[in-house]
């Protein structure tokens, strides 16, 4: 029922836009503001990005897009992820609209491709941009749902490419999660597309309640239950609540920590151990929530054999949620979605017991399942007939199946190496399933209680909402190509430097260049403060500081010279010579034991200086002969005035070292006998009485006005700058001191602010630098020849797979020539396959004949591509993985679905239909790419490639290469069919089955 408020503000709505007007009249809920202020934005001619939480509602805005774009006679392409999304969102513009009206087009599925509205995967449109598709023309509206999948490593890129290259007149409606960057996020897209209204929305519609399950207890996470609030303001949604930490919990927490603290081991005789709660038992878990009303959950166990566990537990354990009439309708439904996978099938895949479950109400949901089997457990779930769902994280992303709780385990999860802690993003993102709009009232979190947990780790968790959305694009060849061809190699360079992954590496300079313009701007501060009146003061400063970098160099090149001459000196030292040690605790006389710089040594103190010059320790003879442990070390060894005897260093001659006389020191000498010593030290003292200490056998020490000589160069540069100071106007300026202290900060700065310049130039145009490097290896292997495409590299163009060059090298090398559809299929799945698990170091089962050679080749081009890649600092080529070679090859030469598994005992239904049609996915554009470039006369740019398989190749030509191991060489008794014609053939020969395997999806 309407209001007369309600009524009389559709009548203003109906005056002020009416197609918004007539759009909310299909829809029997008013509008969200968000929802309102989004499509006013749109209905006013501007993009837009809408960043609100699961479930709020974004659709509406992607669907005010088809409704304007249809109004105004002009296209909108929906795109999504995920094709199992493409395809609920054309059944439901279907259902709205007609099926003239709306398109699919999702690579699986090609529907009416030139309607007014198509729903089609991101990466069909990438596709048609590149290829310039005609179905382009009269484009007004492109909506990105789901589009912070532009963080994905793999498919991220693809978000990107469509963003930038779609023309200009496109309007871009993004829906994305809630990202703590949403506003960075739009800045960004109003840089590349314009006039972008950037709408965040925090509001859950639905509010989340947070729980921990600690034995039969289910505890509130926060105590603030809100009724009350400072200012009498209306209290705020419970997942914003956070106050404190429930003291209850923390209670529980002190009790298991003290457990585990006080007893250890067996409890005394007699006495009861008090118990730690138990790990949960999921049956009861699930009984609870079902007593509590807290049905339908999902909980996200994170591994798929802990799904399936998790529903048998609840079977053996008898648990059932159902009713018998719903039993009976879920029974039905089940049946009909499988009905076309043959019997001999469904016991393979264990159909049996899912369907036990799935009667109870009880189903796991995970990506190894069979498609058929986890879409019919959507559905059910949609429809409340399903229960209890455990599932991996993969259903948090893309699929719309939300619940009234959401069950989470536990707090840490295996990614493949080590169990890492769940983030804030994740747990958001799992939470954010908990409350169906419309039918839920409020939803609840479940985190299960685990020993040692932190309370205080899980409230962080769940009231730090939002993750950021980081570019995670990079340029692969196949990109290169394709933008190169379109718009040649500079402009793709600068659109690349358009990017979101650039805009944000700039971001990340950003600091350092508000910091550069800071300097600047204290920089023309400190120029203004030091303004004179009598000339030009920068232009003084700059002459002295010159002249005191001037004066620095020479003095410092005086100390080094000096320090050079005083380990010279040293090294000419000879026993017996009488010298001054002219500074330090050691100044005085003292007579040379042991020059002590050894040959070859460096000179002076041994670190740095040039290598030795020649000079040699006299070896025993010439002088005393002592230990060589007393040996070491650099300096000379003496004998003081004091009679100590001390290792001397280079540090204690700042002048060189000046010998006054020489004694001769007897050859029976011990520097460790107190009489030698004393008595060495007495003939030293009469030597020196009975010569005339200054005579002229001492050398004179070298003085500084010696190094100025050696230096002439320096010192007329230096007086010249002198001069040019006292003659400058702004010498004799009464000021002049005041001025040059701002002179000298104002240097200082320019330095520094050089310095950060060199640092940001360093982090610029990351992308673009990758993409030199991208078109260095293409341009190396011939697929870009400068600005030109050539045909190897249109060939390239169509391969999207993550091994693209490789696969488009494996084509130009004609490696997969000649083989039958079931070996094709098996050489290509090297390339779509990638195992879940590592290497368990087993060689892979392969068939025999052709396929062994075909993939070791492959496999040999492959390391080649991988050290250009080294040798080009690159790294986006994965080592192909034989895994699924024989899988692939039974599976299209007709072996039977158990058989296939059987042999494949890693492989599990899910992961097997996923294998298969990532393979045809490959195959698809092998075919595509072969037959588009071979169908088109030969590049005149380009001669002829021997190796080409476009090229039509003559057995008889010499310059193809005869290789007896190649097969290329053997032909097939049915004659040669073209690589396309066998790619085609090995589609057709895998799709069996496929189909009925995914029910829904294709
Ligand atoms: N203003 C509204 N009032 C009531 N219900 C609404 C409103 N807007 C949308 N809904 C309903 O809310 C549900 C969720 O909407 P929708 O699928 O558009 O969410 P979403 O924001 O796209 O979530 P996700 O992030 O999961 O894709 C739908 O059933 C939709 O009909
Ligand atoms: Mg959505």
């Amino acid at each position: 029922m309407t209001t007369p408020a309600d009524r009389y503000a559709a009548f203003r709505d109906r005056q002020s836009d009416p197609e918004l007007a007539a759009f909310r009249a299909l829809y029997d809920f008013a509008f969200d503001g968000f929802q309102l202020a989004a499509c006013g934005a749109l209905g006013a001619g501007q993009g837009v990005l809408v960043a609100a939480p699961t479930g709020s509602g974004k659709t509406v805005v992607g669907e005010y897009a088809v409704h304007l774009a249809l109004a105004q006679g002009r296209k909108c392409f929906y795109t999504t992820p995920i094709k199992a999304l493409s395809n609920q969102k054309y059944a439901d513009l279907v259902r709205r609209y007609d099926s003239r009206t709306v398109g699919l087009l999702t690579g699986d599925n090609a529907i009416n491709g030139d309607a007014p509205v198509v729903v089609m995967t991101t990466e069909v449109l990438r596709n048609m941009l590149y290829t310039g598709s005609l179905a382009l023309s009269g484009l007004g509206y492109v909506v990105l749902d789901e589009v912070h999948y532009l963080a994905d490593r793999a498919r991220g890129a693809v978000w990107e490419e469509v963003i930038i290259h779609l023309p200009e007149s496109v309007r871009v409606v993004a829906l994305s999660a809630t990202v703590s960057n949403a506003e960075e996020f739009g800045e960004w897209l109003d840089q590349v597309r314009g006039g972008t209204a950037v709408i965040v929305d925090e509001h859950r519609p639905v509010p989340l309640w947070q729980h921990v399950l600690a034995g039969h207890r289910l505890y509130d996470l926060f105590t603030d239950d809100g009724s009350v609030t400072p200012g009498g303001q209306p209290p705020e949604p419970p997942e914003r609540r956070h106050g404190s930490v429930n003291p209850e919990l923390l209670r529980v927490a002190q009790r298991d920590t003290w457990i585990e603290r006080k007893a250890p081991g067996r409890p005394a005789r007699g006495a009861r151990r008090p118990r730690r709660f138990p790990p949960a038992y999921r049956p009861d878990v699930i009984s609870r929530l079902d007593n509590g009303g807290l049905l339908p959950a999902i909980t996200f166990i994170f591994s798929r054999a802990g799904c399936d566990a998790a529903v048998a537990q609840c079977l053996d354990a008898g648990l059932r949620l159902t009713t018998p009439e719903e039993a009976e309708a879920i029974q039905r439904t089940a049946e009909l979605r499988t009905a076309d996978i043959p019997p001999e099938d469904l016991d393979v895949l264990g159909y049996g017991e899912w369907l036990d479950g799935l009667r109870r109400g009880i189903a796991a949901h995970h990506a190894g399942m069979l498609p058929a089997f986890k879409e019919v457990v959507e559905e059910l779930f949609a429809a409340g007939l399903v229960r209890a769902a455990s599932a991996t994280e993969t259903l948090a992303l893309g699929i719309n199946m939300p619940a009234r709780t959401v069950v989470i385990e536990k707090l840490d999860k295996w990614n493949g190496e080590t169990h890492a802690n769940l983030t804030a993003g994740e747990y958001t993102q799992l939470t954010g399933r908990a409350g169906r709009r419309g039918i839920d009232v409020e939803g609840h979190a479940v985190v299960l209680w685990q020993p040692g947990m932190d309370p205080g780790a899980v409230a962080g968790l769940a009231s730090t909402r939002t993750y950021p959305l980081n570019s995670s694009f990079r340029p692969s060849y196949n990109m290169a190509v394709n933008l190169t061809g379109w718009a040649g190699r500079a402009r793709a360079s600068a659109l690349l430097e358009s990017s979101f992954a650039q805009f944000q590496a700039d971001r990340g300079v950003v600091g350092l260049t508000r910091q550069v313009r800071k300097n600047h701007q204290a920089m023309d501060e400190l120029a203004k403060s030091m303004t004179c009146d009598q000339g030009d003061f920068t232009e003084y400063a700059r002459i002295r500081r010159t002249l005191t970098e001037r004066e620095g160099d020479l003095s410092r090149s005086r100390a080094s010279s000096r320090r050079a001459e005083a380990a010279r000196s040293l090294s000419q030292l000879r026993p017996g010579d009488i010298i001054r040690v002219p500074g330090g605790r050691r100044a005085g006389l003292a007579v040379v034991l042991q020059p002590g710089l050894h040959p070859g040594r460096a000179e002076g103190n041994g670190r740095g200086g040039r290598p030795g010059n020649g000079h040699k320790v006299p070896a025993g003879g010439g002088g005393p002969s002592f230990a060589p442990a007393e040996f070491s070390g650099p300096g000379p060894l003496v004998l003081t005035e004091g009679r100590q005897v001390k290792r001397l260093a280079v540090a204690d001659f700042p002048v060189p070292a000046e010998v006054i006389d020489k004694i001769r020191i007897p050859g029976s000498f011990s520097p460790r006998s107190p009489q030698h010593r004393r008595d060495l030290a007495t003939s030293m003292r009469n030597r020196l009485a009975s010569s005339d200490a200054d005579g002229g056998r001492s050398r004179r020490p070298t003085r500084a006005a010696d190094w100025e000589r050696n230096a002439p160069e320096m010192t007329g540069e230096i007086s010249d700058l002198r001069r040019q100071l006292r003659r400058h106007p702004c010498h004799g300026c009464p000021d002049r001191e005041n001025h040059a202290r701002y002179a000298e900060r104002y240097f200082r700065l320019a330095r520094e602010t050089e310095a950060l310049e060199r640092r940001v130039a360093g982090r610029s145009h990351v992308i673009a630098r990758t993409f030199d490097r991208v078109c260095r290896v293409l341009e190396r292997l011939g697929y870009l020849s400068g600005d030109t495409v050539t045909l190897d590299g249109r060939r390239l163009g169509r391969l999207y797979s993550e091994l693209d060059l490789l696969a488009a090298e494996c084509l130009r090398r004609g490696l997969w020539e000649g083989l039958t559809p079931a070996e094709l299929a098996a050489c290509v799945s090297a390339l779509s396959f990638e195992s879940r698990q590592a290497d368990d170091g087993q060689p892979p089962r392969l068939p025999n004949g052709r396929v062994s050679p075909a993939l070791s080749e492959t496999l040999r081009t492959w390391s080649e591509l991988d050290q250009l890649e080294k040798d080009n600092n690159l790294s986006f080529l994965r080592e192909p993985d034989l895994g699924f070679a024989w899988a692939a090859y039974r599976w299209a030469r007709g072996a039977k679905l158990e058989k296939v598994l059987a042999e494949a005992p890693t492989l599990t239904p899910g992961d097997f239909v996923r294998s298969v049609k990532q393979l045809i996915d490959l195959l698809d554009q092998i075919a595509s790419a072969t037959s588009a470039t071979s169908a088109q006369p030969a590049d005149p740019v380009q001669p002829a490639d021997p190796a080409d398989p476009a090229q039509p190749a003559d057995p008889a030509d010499p310059a193809q290469p005869a290789d007896p191991a190649d097969p290329m060489g053997s032909t097939d008794p049915g004659g040669p069919m073209s690589l396309a014609a066998t790619a085609r053939a090995a589609i057709d020969a895998m799709r069996r089955g496929v189909v009925a395997y995914s029910a829904v999806t294709d």
